[in-house]
């Protein structure tokens, strides 16, 4: 499919009070962790938290998949960004409590709530739209590129040129799932729903990396992902302090600008894939952002 980004709602009902009209802020997801009880707020207490990761079959099917990855790349520190209530997170820790795991999130409550519940890892805040890459052998983007523009997810891969990621999709869109977004899109319109970030094509997430990275797919357990290698000369292991010689391809940027769904259809339908770059956001439907 070609590269295609859009918009996403989701309607919290009658949460949508607390959470407002924009749910990719960090003040919005910290009133989602930590004033709403439903499945995205991150426990009050230790063991609530426990109780909540352990209970969540389908994220540690997925820890099994990338703690077997990471041992495969003898990786003995993990960065993990965007973590939120870090329920892959404790399962990585159980599965393997040695390797050293860091998380963050831009979210000040959510961090707060972390340190107090999650003593087990190193937790810190870090902006993703702002701070450098943390010293690891593996950065892990789990589930967080929902959350950020094209252009802003392309200047975070430049910032992170140097270092390998591991890249799991929240989803990827498929031509179905696109035109059901687009069915949607009035009915969240009516009900005012939050706006939710940005759901992509399998060409428009690989465009975003292009520059920086090559990468390889690869699936984890039950979320398309994928394995992110610097396109520099020499190593590239940051937690060794190397310094490295950065080639960069040139910077073929996305274009963002709006555009309506019938453009998008317009393509599809006419099965133009010729045309470059078609990575557009444009307002689409119901989308569960994850918990
Ligand atoms: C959809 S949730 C995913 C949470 C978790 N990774 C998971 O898979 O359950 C997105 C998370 O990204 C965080 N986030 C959004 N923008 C961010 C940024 N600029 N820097 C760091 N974290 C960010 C939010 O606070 C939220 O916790």
């Amino acid at each position: 499919m070609l590269r295609v980004t859009i918009r996403h709602y989701y309607d919290f009902g009658t949460d949508r009070a607390i959470v407002g009209d924009d749910l990719v802020r960090p003040d919005a997801w910290d009133r989602l962790r930590t004033k709403t009880s439903g499945v995205f707020a991150i426990p009050p207490t230790r063991e609530e938290f426990v109780q909540t990761a352990e209970g969540r079959a389908d994220i540690a099917g997925r820890a099994r998949a990338i703690d077997a990855w990471l041992e495969g790349r003898g990786a003995r520190v993990v960065a993990s960004y965007g973590v939120g209530g870090a329920a892959l997170e404790w399962w990585l820790h159980k599965l393997r409590p040695r390797r050293k795991l860091i998380v963050t999130d831009y979210g000040e409550a959510t961090v707060q709530r972390l340190v107090e519940t999650f003593p087990e890892v190193v937790v810190r805040y870090h902006d993703l739209l702002r701070d450098e890459p943390l010293v690891a052998d593996v950065h892990l983007f789990h589930r967080i590129d929902t959350e950020l523009t094209n252009r802003e997810w392309q200047e975070v891969f430049t910032r992170f040129a140097r270092v390998p990621i591991l890249v799991v999709a929240t989803e990827v869109l498929d031509l179905r799932r696109l035109l059901l977004e687009l069915r949607l899109r009035r009915r969240m319109k009516l009900r005012h729903a939050t706006k939710a970030g940005y759901l992509r094509s399998s060409a428009a997430f690989e465009a975003l990396w292009r520059p920086t990275h090559t990468s390889h797919p690869i699936r984890m357990h039950d979320l398309s992902s994928w394995e992110l290698r610097p396109r520099a000369v020499g190593r590239t292991d940051s937690a060794r302090g190397l310094s490295h010689t950065y080639e960069p391809l040139p910077d073929r940027r996305v274009r963002t600008r709006a555009a309506e769904p019938s453009d998008v259809i317009d393509h599809l339908r006419k099965g133009d894939r010729t045309v470059g770059g078609l990575s557009r956001h444009h307002e689409g439907g119901l989308q569960r952002p994850d918990p």
